[in-house]
């Protein structure tokens, strides 16, 4: 394929849906070939696998909870076996969980924890440990939230988890420069299954109507940042998160 991601072998988390699905079809209509990880519905990776086929790209599917060990070295592992490498690993896997402070358990917490900030973490230190064995370069985009800064009522974990992957953004920034550029995109609300307009509380309401743009954002707007930050005009970025959010935060 052409495009200005031809030839880049490129690993998305929780690709099957949502922003992970925009960021997997951004990717492959730039050129690249992509794997994605989905843990649960085997039929909605399966339409996704199927939709990047239908766009003429390299494509496949692999089950993983992010927040296992085991299955976090096997997805990217298996990634490397069907594209021969990999040069790109976004990661977006990710759950909300909506809870007062008082009644969370410490299972709630870690389940948050685990998949949000655990994930990022075992799924980058695999894939970064794959691209220094190699000596070449790579590129890892996080995905964050603008709540990492705003925070939000009723969601210390998710809160919490997204503050840590802005901090190891950095921290890997600073850590495989100059070969691997490391950054984030940290969106504001988005219309996906985690956030659709038809499931918002009225606090997310109100906190829409206070954003700059007065909307909630598109997850191909998100994907537009994360294939750009993927891409050969980024070589001089790393460390950073990017607001995409509406005007919801601005750095
Ligand atoms: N939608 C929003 O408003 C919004 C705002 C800021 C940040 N984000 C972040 O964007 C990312 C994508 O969110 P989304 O809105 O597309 O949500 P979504 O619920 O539509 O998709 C989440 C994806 O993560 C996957 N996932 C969940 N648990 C997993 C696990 N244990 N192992 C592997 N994969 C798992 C799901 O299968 C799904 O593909 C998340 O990290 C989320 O925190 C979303």
């Amino acid at each position: 394929m052409s495009g200005s991601l031809a030839g880049v072998r490129a690993l998305v988390t929780g690709g099957s849906r949502g922003i992970g699905r925009a960021i997997a079809m951004a990717l492959a209509d730039d050129g690249a070939r992509v794997a994605f990880g989905y843990h649960g519905s085997r039929e909605e990776a399966e339409a996704t696998r199927d939709e990047l086929w239908t766009r003429d790209a390299a494509a496949a599917a692999i089950e993983a909870d992010v927040s296992r060990e085991d299955e976090c070295k096997a997805l990217v592992t298996g990634a490397i076996d069907v594209l021969g490498g990999l040069d790109v690993v976004v990661n977006n896997a990710g759950i909300l969980h909506e809870q007062p402070l008082l009644d969370t358990e410490v299972a709630d917490f870690d389940r948050v924890i685990g998949v949000n900030l655990r994930g990022t973490f075992l799924v980058g230190r695999e894939s970064i440990r794959w691209m220094v064995e190699q000596g070449g370069g790579g590129r890892i985009i996080n995905i964050a939230s603008d709540l990492a800064y705003l925070g939000r009522a009723r969601n210390t974990a998710y809160c919490a988890s997204k503050a840590g992957i802005g901090a190891m953004t950095r921290t890997w920034a600073l850590e495989f420069a100059p070969d691997i550029l490391v950054n984030a995109v940290g969106p504001g609300p988005v219309d996906t299954d985690m956030l659709g307009a038809d499931v918002m509380s009225d606090e997310q309401r109100a906190q829409e109507s206070d954003i700059p743009l007065r909307r909630i954002g598109r997850p191909d707007e998100i994907a537009a940042v994360a294939a750009f930050l993927a891409g050969p005009k980024a070589t001089f970025i790393t460390g950073q998160t990017f607001g995409v959010n509406g005007g919801s935060v601005m750095y």
